[in-house]
């Protein structure tokens, strides 16, 4: 724990702050959905925290399901150009998803996702993303339930991986430029 925070410049979301948002919005979500049957869809990895604790927060009848997306690009940039690396094992038809997400950065990810859930056949597919970086959207994507709107910094944790590492880290933080430099 003390490693990873040495190579944050600032923690921007505690862990407190983060379970109380998710609370929040999964009472939201709770009134939307009563009485129907969701589905959970993730998006691995970095949404694997999120989806942990709002599974758990929700008192609805839920399933989940996860999907493992790349988007080709210049390396730190996505394209929008996805290509599916681990597709859903659920059939869509008819259901009603909700699509579970870390963050919204260019759009490109999730406005292509939800295109392609959609043309699947689905009742209805919505978005709940924890955070939102308006500043980096090349695309608007319509997010029904969203956590924080945050700066265009490179944040870390609670899933939010740089190179693969920081994902366990409890609190979201920006990156140390040292860490990238
Ligand atoms: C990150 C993040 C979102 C996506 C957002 O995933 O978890 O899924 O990028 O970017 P966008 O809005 O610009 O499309 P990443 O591709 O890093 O994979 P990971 O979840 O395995 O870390
Ligand atoms: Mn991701
Ligand atoms: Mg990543």
């Amino acid at each position: 724990y003390q490693d990873i925070a040495a190579d944050l410049e600032s923690v921007l979301i505690t862990e407190d702050e983060i379970h109380a948002k998710i609370a929040e919005l999964a009472r939201r979500i709770e009134t939307d959905y009563a009485g129907e049957k969701l589905l959970l869809v993730g998006v691995l990895k970095g949404a694997v925290m999120v989806m942990a604790d709002l599974a758990r927060e929700l008192h609805l009848p839920i399933e989940m399901d996860w999907m493992a997306v790349s988007s080709y690009g210049s390396g730190t940039q996505s394209s929008g150009v996805v290509r599916i690396l681990k597709d859903l094992d659920s059939d869509l038809h008819g259901r009603k998803v909700l699509i579970v997400e870390d963050i919204i950065d260019s759009g490109l990810t999730l406005s292509w996702l939800r295109g392609n859930l959609e043309s699947r056949g689905a009742e209805s597919v919505e978005i709940c993303a924890l955070l939102r970086k308006p500043d980096a959207a090349k695309v608007i994507v319509d997010v029904k339930y969203e956590g924080f709107q945050i700066p265009n910094a490179f944040v870390v944790g609670y899933g939010l991986d740089y190179a693969e590492k920081y994902r366990n880290f409890r609190d979201i933080g920006v990156l140390a430029p040292h860490v990238y430099a």
